[in-house]
């Protein structure tokens, strides 16, 4: 590991990502023994006046409960590295007081190893760039000549092409795309990570992965609640932009790519951005959009809105693999459970001798939450002394399976990466170009009114036009054993 200083800067960090999911993750992080006392330094940064242990005490309660069994030394060192600075997100006075406290604890830790400062924007999107143009103008360590400066932020990055490409030209002007870490959380689930070993260490799957043995592959979100508290800024967004542009796409993206010429980042990016770009324009025959009943009662949405919280999207991708097969991407707010998965639905055995097609197809399930799986649909024998058959499962719940490893929180897993220095799993610039590309004219002629959203009940599968269009596009439901 490097050595030196590390000082990570929370912008927002009275806010609810930071809480929830920032500091957890850096606690986690501190008490698996990756940030250690003697280095690092936490600030927190935000616009309301606090002391430090103001900030503490904020942000105690959520620590604790992501490690409920925790030695309360552990938390109280902890706590004792972060530290806070009050300030507005485009005031030089506010930056410099930050530089200035970044320094004294560099200077303090060490003067002659590298200093390192991570910035971490915990932020609404919206003042990125003048947050970006601060921590240039006022916070570079020019005083070491050694170290790095890099800057984390999270999405929304944009509202469509246009938006998204200003956003980076104006971050590009400022930070070079290493300095940049674009967060995806769905990027840092296991089993999201998973995705690269299992089609390419595996010989079963490398011949199978293929238009010629896959009838459709799904992509599936689903959340058992609604936009509660967050009304306002999902209604300007809705869930394609919430959660298929980026969540889901990022998963197809690894689902569907070709193999890497090696695990370099830079390697296994470029080959994501090439099935981006070969996804074919959004064929609206091909779209459902929900939204649930009750959604607009929220004071903080638009009585007539028409965002969706719910939206099947066909996607095709145009090559050589992929032609034919339709990838179904669907995700859902205010739905009957919380899952989100991935199907990979094989085709029929051609001249089926056990007449056993009606009981379903193979089936290859990747079950990223809740309970981590990964289990194959197959048909076997029926046990017992009749030669009939049943659907079967092979059946890899990680729960199980290894007990006495727990899974990283997504962001524990990034926020680590962004120190370690690791890109993979950050979405670069091109990526999120290609991202926007594919659905920048559906979410326009949405806003326009040109497709409209239709009504679903809270608690349902959502809307009933959905489960047809997948049926249309060739998804058969199977029936377990
Ligand atoms: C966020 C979305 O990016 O992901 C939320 O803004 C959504 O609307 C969340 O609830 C889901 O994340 P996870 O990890 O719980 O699936």
């Amino acid at each position: 590991t490097e050595m030196g200083c590390l000082s990570i800067v929370v912008l927002g960090a009275s806010g609810d990502l930071a809480k929830k999911k920032t500091f957890p993750a850096l606690f986690n992080l501190f008490r698996q023994g990756f940030l250690q006392s003697n280095e690092v330094h936490i600030f927190g940064y935000a616009r309301t006046k606090l002391s430090d242990d103001d900030l503490r005490e904020r942000i105690r309660g959520y620590l604790i409960k992501g490690a409920p069994s925790e030695n309360p030394e552990i938390l109280s060192d902890f706590l004792k590295l972060i530290k806070y600075v009050s300030g507005g997100y485009d005031s030089a006075e506010g930056f410099l007081s930050l530089n200035k406290a970044i320094s004294e604890h560099e200077l303090a830790k060490n003067s002659y190893g590298s200093s390192r400062r991570l910035f971490y924007l915990a932020l609404p999107p919206s003042v990125y760039p003048s947050v970006c143009k601060m921590i240039k103008s006022y916070c570079m360590n020019q005083a070491v000549p050694t170290g790095w400066t890099r800057i984390v932020v999270e999405k929304p990055f944009g509202k469509d092409l246009a938006s998204a490409e200003e956003l980076s030209a104006q971050l590009g002007e400022l930070f070079d795309e290493p300095q940049l870490y674009r967060i995806d959380h769905y990027l840092g689930k296991e089993l999201v990570q998973n995705l690269l070993v299992l089609r390419f260490a595996n010989r079963f799957f490398l011949p199978l992965w293929n238009r010629d043995n896959i009838d459709n592959i799904q992509i599936v979100f689903r959340e058992d609640f609604g936009t509660e508290g967050r009304g306002g800024y999902f209604d300007e967004y809705g869930i394609i932009r919430d959660i298929i542009q980026n969540h889901l796409l990022q998963v197809l993206c690894l689902v569907a790519m070709e193999k890497p010429v090696s695990l370099r980042p830079e390697h296994i990016r470029d080959e994501k951005v090439k099935v981006l770009q070969s996804v074919l324009p959004i064929n609206y025959d091909e779209v459902v959009l929900g939204q649930y009943e009750g959604y607009t009662d929220d004071p903080t949405v638009s009585k007539d809105s028409n965002t969706p919280t719910f939206a099947t999207i066909i996607l095709r991708i145009h090559n050589e693999r992929w032609e034919g097969v339709p990838f179904i991407m669907k995700a859902g707010k205010a739905l009957n459970s919380r899952k989100a998965e991935i199907r990979v639905q094989f085709k029929d055995v051609p001249g089926d001798i056990f007449k056993c097609k009606k009981q379903g197809r193979n089936e290859f399930v990747i079950r990223l939450q809740p309970k981590e799986a990964m289990y194959m649909k197959l048909t076997v024998k029926k046990p017992g002394l009749d030669m009939s058959t049943i659907q079967s499962e092979l059946d890899l719940s990680y729960g199980q399976r290894y007990q006495e490893v727990p899974i990283p929180e997504a962001y524990e897993r990034l926020i680590l990466d962004t120190i370690r220095g690791d890109q993979q799993h950050f979405v670069r610039r091109d990526e999120l170009r290609a991202a926007w590309e594919i659905f920048t004219p559906l979410l326009h002629d949405i806003e326009d009114g040109k497709v409209k959203s239709v009504p679903y009940k809270p608690g349902s599968r959502g809307p009933p036009e959905a489960d047809e269009l997948a049926a249309k596009a060739g998804y058969v439901q199977t029936h377990g054993y």
